[in-house]
């Protein structure tokens, strides 16, 4: 599915509003994302690149070749007449999910393309990086810049998954190799506290949600349209590695009555005792990271839980989830900043102060008590594009507000996540909400 996986996934086509940048600046933008995606993968190993752990994610590789047949299937094969593709089987080799397109190997054997070698896949995504400089030094029709705009802001989601799919594939391993070595990067185990929670409060009333405006935006954003709250509350900041610790430590797991009964199950049937890449050892807990098995910090905003965890947490809080459009009216107070992809920690941070509201962007995907579904009024594109959201309006729930994978270029606060309520290994965590 998307962006690799199954579930998921973002995806999704360019809004209907024009492309307002100019090609030359265009060009840029695409030159950088190109080339973040390989500094994403320039610590792994060629054997690093071919890693599915499982059906969820993808290699490294693959991820690089699906992101450039994006650009060669959608822009260059339908606007620039002279070009030639780089192979003609990649067409279907690198198909993710789109029926309009045609057959695709199964997603789950992703790892058995030995061939092309790491070194045709880099040669393929040169020789699309020339065609498509050569594509922007002539005037394009709005539509092909609305492709191209896609195309950069789906790259920008593949970053995301190869960071999550390369941690979860090492995380497999018995050795627990890390990504890269520790203290090569700012990762800052801040060991101060967690401030205190705080309640912000918003009123009762109508409010608009989703997005409408000029730029870039998924079309699974809009259209804006009016909803109805009742007076909620929303928790200053992030639930805490050392407060789901004692949710833990107070029988959560082994207490039916805070779980769904599809959560119940889940938790049953896979054992689960601790969220995702937690490990005691001795008595005391570890946190799989990228740089290799670290001391669990208790400061740190928890991570990689399910949906069913997240709300069975809220439920031991005594409070719940929030929907996504109250988590939405209280991120537009908020700026655009955070530990995103950008700031090179690829780990939540401890929060730092308390008022009013901390966190919103950045660190973790908040899971909300929001199904995933289509807004009022929402119609999918004509043709394989339409399939980038729409057919996944179904069984997954919303996330909001971006994580430490998350490129910050390209976050809104309409931008709607969404995954089944089982996964795990995306940066997923919660915050508390509840009635005012
Ligand atoms: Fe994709």
């Amino acid at each position: 599915m998307s962006r690799a996986g199954a579930q998921s996934t973002v995806e999704g086509r360019a809004s209907d509003n024009p492309h307002c940048q100019d090609d030359a600046s265009l060009l840029q933008r695409y030159l950088k994302v190109r080339d973040t995606s390989l500094q994403i993968c320039a610590p792994l190993g060629v054997e690093d690149h071919s890693l599915q752990p499982n059906a969820d994610a993808s290699p490294a590789k693959w991820h690089l070749a699906h992101t450039t047949w994006f650009f060669e299937t959608f822009v260059l094969s339908q606007y620039m007449a002279e070009f030639r593709q780089f192979h003609p089987a990649f067409r279907n080799l690198f198909n993710s999910y789109y029926n309009a397109v045609g057959d695709r190997p199964l997603r789950a054997l992703r790892h058995i393309l030995s061939r092309p070698s790491l070194d045709e896949v880099h040669a393929y995504r040169s020789y699309v990086d020339e065609a498509m400089a050569r594509l922007l030094t002539l005037e394009q029709p709005a539509a092909a810049l609305d492709l191209i705009a896609l195309g950069i802001n789906h790259e920008q989601q593949h970053q995301e998954l190869i960071v999550t799919d390369v941690k979860n594939g090492l995380w497999a391993n018995p050795l627990r190799p890390a990504y890269r070595i520790k203290g090569e990067h700012v990762t800052a185990h801040l060991t101060h506290a967690a401030p205190s929670l705080q309640w912000q409060s918003f009123p009762e009333g109508v409010y608009s949600a989703g997005f409408e405006g000029s730029g870039f935006a998924f079309d699974n954003e809009g259209p804006r349209h009016n909803v109805y709250l009742e007076a909620f509350r929303l928790a200053s900041r992030l639930v805490t590695n050392g407060e789901y610790l004692d949710f833990m430590r107070d029988g959560g797991y082994s207490n039916p009555l805070l779980w769904f009964s599809d959560g119940w199950d889940c938790v049953r049937a896979n054992q689960w005792n601790a969220p995702l890449y937690w490990e005691q050892r001795d008595g005391e807990w570890w946190n799989y990271t990228v740089e290799g098995m670290q001391p669990l910090q208790l400061n740190e905003p928890v991570c990689h839980l399910s949906y069913y965890e997240a709300d069975a947490l809220a439920r031991w809080a005594g409070a719940r989830l929030p929907s996504e459009f109250e988590w939405e009216v209280a991120a537009r107070s908020s700026p655009i900043a955070g530990n995103f992809l950008e700031s090179g920690t690829l780990h939540p941070q401890p929060a730092t102060s308390a008022e009013p509201l901390v966190q919103m962007f950045g660190d973790v995907w908040e899971w909300t008590a929001s199904p995933y579904v289509a807004y009022p009024g929402f119609k999918a594109a004509a043709g394989a594009v339409g399939e980038y959201n729409s057919k996944f309006m179904c069984s997954q729930m919303v996330l909001r507000g971006g994580s430490c994978a998350t490129p910050q270029s390209h976050m809104r606060v309409t931008y709607r996540n969404f995954f089944p309520p089982s996964a795990r290994w995306q940066f997923m965590g919660l915050r508390l909400a509840n009635g005012d």
